[in-house]
């Protein structure tokens, strides 16, 4: 099955549309300043991968309704929220071929703005669904933060371990993609054998989702429309770092002495540059390409993609389902 999103569109027809109808509702304002920021938002569209797996797996298990819509919605509004907050704590430029909401406002407006989005989206949910929802939304919003707060904590103290990566990929995404594929599941009255096959899958699907973003990070080559190789002038250590050190372990502690000079660069700022902060990325960039660190983090990543599409065994036979195998085929190997 083609994953082009405009595919994806078409086999979802009106309730592509009524999901959006229920976001552009959603986020309706009367603050002329508010409305500005929010049109800026909207005309850099993403992927909307999570409401369109949402969509999807509320297909897989039943009738989509109009609390699919609204599950739908809340999600993407849940997800361009934590965007906006990311991009400030991550001091980021870029995002969807365009500046960032910080860059082009401030990141007081970007805050702001994400809040407004957090809690319409709260809102949305209050509505429209059932308590096990909120509940859902909640515990999300509450591991994003957790998640974003331990990663900066590590950033500091450069001892990030796999199990601290895991944990925090876990938290700040895999929790994102199941809020949105279980309240789909719940939307359309799934049973509990279908509740937890959503589940599995949509976890595993976010922890692989987070890794290939991880891997695109040191991939010069391709453009995501984000800045590139922002993760180690935040000093985060992610997999392909980790693989690189568990393929090289004498010179661990090296390294993590040497991700401790990094010093803040902006991003955007040209790491090629003559400064020692420039040049200590440059030799960690190199101990993980020539340490294998791509191809650890890739091998991790398609383990969980089968491990995912396997998860969707208890689901009856559907064009949904199928699209979900496939997806998870597609997480792999996406080069955006
Ligand atoms: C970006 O997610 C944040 C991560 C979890 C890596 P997407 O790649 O889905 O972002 P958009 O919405 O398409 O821009
Ligand atoms: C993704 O974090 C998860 C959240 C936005 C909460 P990243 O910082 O890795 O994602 P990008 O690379 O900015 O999209
Ligand atoms: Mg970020
Ligand atoms: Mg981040």
């Amino acid at each position: 099955m083609n994953l082009d999103a405009g595919v994806a569109k078409k086999i979802l027809g009106s309730a592509y549309k009524n999901y959006r109808d229920a976001l552009c509702k959603a986020i309706e304002s009367e603050e002329p300043y508010l409305n500005r920021i929010n049109r800026y938002v909207l005309s850099n569209e993403g992927k909307e991968l999570r409401p369109i797996l949402s969509l999807f797996m509320g297909m897989a298990c039943g009738t989509l309704n109009n609390i699919s819509y609204c599950c739908a919605a809340a999600t993407e509004m849940l997800h361009t929220a934590t965007l906006m907050h990311d991009d400030v704590a991550d001091n980021a430029t870029m995002r969807r071929f365009s500046p960032t909401v910080g860059a082009k406002f401030s990141p007081a407006a970007a805050v702001l703005t994400g809040d407004f989005w957090l809690s319409r989206a709260l809102g949305l949910i209050i509505e429209n669904c059932e308590k096990p929802t909120l509940s859902l939304f909640t515990k999300t919003i509450l591991d994003i933060s957790q998640g974003e707060l331990l990663q900066m904590d590590k950033a500091y103290s450069a001892n990030t371990t796999e199990e601290d990566y895991n944990r925090i990929i876990y938290c700040k995404t895999a929790v994102l993609f199941k809020a949105a594929m279980l309240s789909g599941a719940y939307s359309v009255g799934a049973e509990e054998l279908f509740c937890k096959a959503a589940a599995d899958y949509s976890i595993k699907l976010g922890m692989a989702f987070q890794i290939r973003d991880d891997i695109l990070d040191y991939s010069s080559n391709m453009n995501t429309g984000k800045d590139f190789g922002s993760d180690l002038k935040e000093r985060k250590i992610t997999l392909p770092l980790l693989g690189a050190m568990a393929n090289s372990p004498k010179d661990e502690e090296s390294i993590r002495e040497k991700i401790r000079e990094i010093e803040e660069l902006p991003n955007g700022a040209d790491s090629a540059g003559g400064g020692k902060t420039e040049r200590v990325i440059a030799e960690i960039f190199e101990f993980v390409l020539s340490n294998k660190g791509i191809e650890y983090a890739q091998q991790r990543l398609e383990k969980y993609c089968i491990e995912a599409a396997e998860a969707l065994a208890p689901l009856p036979s559907s064009d949904a389902k199928n699209y979900l195998v496939g997806f998870a085929e597609y997480v792999g190997k996406r080069n955006v």
